[in-house]
């Protein structure tokens, strides 16, 4: 008799963004004369950087020639694209990474739900609340937790992130072996100083434990003192695997690229104490269960190194922060306390209510889709985040009806 893998049964029914999705359109269904504003799912709405679509069309062109026609390309990536990497997000911030440590992949929510297959599953994971779905549901898929009980996973280390931490949990007193961290964070939108992360990185130290660091949105990060790259930290090529991605960098949520870093110098170690570079596993990972992102696309995901394509995406992720800056005012404006937005597309609202309640007002009574803080953990109830990624009629638009519908 097939029986099936019984750790599916303690998730929640449903992903939380399709959860969302789900009832944004029950609602629809029901009022097909009302027009929905959606800043929910952070889903990037402006056109690829004209220098990434010039590639793309070149690349497809040499698909259609027999003398540059490509069939399976590296399953790492080609190394026109792992070279780039390596030298305008690595060494241009003084952090050694080589290009054999990229790994290209089709998106970071990939990565960073299969990155789990590499380590025991009996192992300690610490785990912020509020969080990115994806890292717990890979956890409890695996079987590395207990039961759900009141919000929580048993077993999990749960790093809480609350005003009155600024939502950056600092290093725990009981020991972890994985650690996820994001930042600019998903979804509060706070950023990691210095000394916070080079925290984190003498934790992992201290432990043996490995960060798994999610930058996916690093390229919002304005203010000069905060590190794009956990990298950027001493020490952390020993430690951490990072996740970046072309996705809200580039506005490649539809044509999907993305990158993990895996320096060859981070070890875990088997049951026999017997220590293992992370980068064999993952490249053994790789190269057995995936074929290699489409070559035009890697082209198009190269093309944002060039300098137009640095200008054009720079100009991008700016348009998305006018957006945040927009949407944090308005929100200040309405006596809400705010987090985010000015180095993330993410503005974290202090709603004091009901996260779900918040969200079905502002779906009823105002057609604005927000994500509620409880779908993110815990210690994301009584707070909303809104998403930037949207055109700026639409984000001024939501704003106004907002503010009617909470008069
Ligand atoms: C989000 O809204 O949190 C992200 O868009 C989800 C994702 O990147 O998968």
């Amino acid at each position: 008799m097939i029986r099936i893998n019984e750790n599916y049964t303690k998730l929640k029914a449903s992903y939380l963004f399709a959860d969302i999705a789900r009832r944004v359109s029950t609602y629809v269904a029901a009022h097909p004369d009302k027009s929905v504003i959606r800043l929910g799912i952070g889903d990037v709405t402006e056109p690829l950087p004209p220098a990434c679509i010039a590639a793309l069309h070149a690349a497809t062109d040499e698909m259609a020639d027999r003398a540059t026609f490509k069939g399976y390309g590296p399953e790492q990536g080609y190394t026109f694209l792992r070279e780039a990497v390596a030298r305008h997000d690595y060494a241009a911030r003084g952090c050694k990474i080589e290009p054999d440590e990229i790994f290209i992949s089709d998106g970071s929510k990939c990565d960073c739900g299969n990155i789990q297959e590499i380590f025991a599953t009996d192992i300690r994971l610490a785990i912020p609340d509020p969080v990115y779905p994806v890292y717990v549901d890979t956890n409890v898929m695996a079987g590395r937790t207990g039961m759900n009980v009141d919000g929580r996973y048993e077993g999990v280390l749960y790093l809480d992130s609350t005003p009155a931490n600024g939502y950056v949990p600092a290093v725990p007193s009981a020991p972890a072996d994985l650690i996820y961290l994001c930042f600019p964070n998903n979804p509060t939108g706070a950023v990691a100083t210095r000394e916070q992360l080079a925290a984190w990185v003498a934790y992992a130290k201290q432990n043996r434990a490995v960060i798994l660091f999610d930058s996916a949105y690093e390229s919002y990060i304005r203010d000069p003192a905060i590190p794009h790259s956990i990298y950027e930290i001493e020490g952390a090529r020993d430690v951490a695997i990072e996740f970046r991605s072309f996705s809200k960098t580039a506005g490649f949520t539809g044509t999907r690229c993305a990158y993990t870093v895996v320096p060859k110098t981070v070890l875990a170690w088997d049951g026999a104490g017997q220590a293992h570079p992370l980068h064999a596993l993952w490249n053994r990972r790789h190269t057995t269960k995936f074929n290699g992102v489409a070559y035009p696309i890697q082209k198009a995901a190269a093309a944002v190194f060039t300098e137009a394509g640095r200008s054009q995406t720079r100009a991008l992720t700016d348009f998305y922060l006018e957006n945040a800056a927009l949407i944090r005012q308005a929100m200040t404006g309405l006596g809400f306390t705010c987090a985010g937005g000015d180095n993330a597309p993410y503005i974290w609202i202090n709603v004091k209510r009901d996260s779900w309640e918040f969200f079905d007002l502002l779906l009823n009574r105002a057609q604005v889709v927000c994500t509620p803080g409880a779908g993110f953990g815990k210690c994301g109830e009584g707070h909303v985040r809104i998403s930037a990624f949207n055109s700026r009629a639409n984000v001024e638009n939501a704003l106004e009806r907002i503010a009617a519908a909470l008069q």
